[in-house]
């Protein structure tokens, strides 16, 4: 049986900086009937063991520490029994939401992960935060970019922990650099495509953080 994607979204708050707003988040997961990878648990640990069902979770992975990605991670990993891998270079941001608590493992870039027979590949994709990472599953012709690339540009870099020539340098080199017709998808909002985002580039680039 062949690796299929699913998704569901969550609602809760993001925080940082003294700020805090209302978000949706995309928590994605990829398996078959028996076992399954998820991306980002967020906000509603319920909805997100919901379409786990009774499935073995082989990882519980977040592309970055922002606590609108991670902030149900612990209550799934601790239901399900499933490592949690985030970057290292995230760390502070993970540890300001889990002070008591380390991640399973630290991932790096061209680490990579396999559930249902496909594979993921860790993409390192700073900028977005220092330990952004997408994850890119060719046999399945998509990528999962947390908050790097979105429908029509890239995630924010105005706060802490964020760098815009960075977030532009990833996208640029390690991701629009993916086969067009890769589906891209995203931490908040709709699912896109390489090959719709690559004229943008220059646009992105103009408009600044
Ligand atoms: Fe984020």
């Amino acid at each position: 049986m062949s690796a299929r994607i699913e998704h569901v979204v969550t609602s809760g708050t993001f925080s940082l900086d003294g700020g805090t707003w209302d978000v949706d988040n995309n928590v994605w997961l990829v398996g078959d009937d028996c076992e399954v990878l998820v991306i980002d648990p967020s906000h509603n640990a319920e909805a997100v063991l919901g379409v786990i069902g009774d499935r073995v979770v082989t990882a519980l992975v977040c592309t970055h520490g922002h606590d609108d990605h991670i902030n149900a991670v612990a209550e799934v990993a601790d239901k399900v029994g499933a490592p949690i891998l985030i970057h290292s270079a995230d760390r502070a941001l993970w540890t300001a939401v889990y002070p008591d608590r380390e991640p399973d493992v630290w991932l790096t870039d061209g680490a990579t992960l396999t559930v249902a027979g496909t594979t993921l590949e860790v993409i390192s994709t700073p900028g977005h935060t220092y330990g952004a990472i997408s994850l890119y599953a060719p046999e399945l012709g998509a990528v999962f970019t947390g908050d790097t690339l979105f429908q029509g540009g890239p995630g924010a870099t105005g706060r802490s922990y964020s760098h815009f020539p960075t977030i532009i340098e990833s996208i640029r080199e390690r991701l629009l650099t993916l086969p067009p017709e890769t589906t891209v998808h995203t931490g908040h909002g709709p699912t896109t495509t390489i090959g719709a985002e690559v004229p943008q580039l220059d646009d992105w680039i103009r408009r600044g953080a």
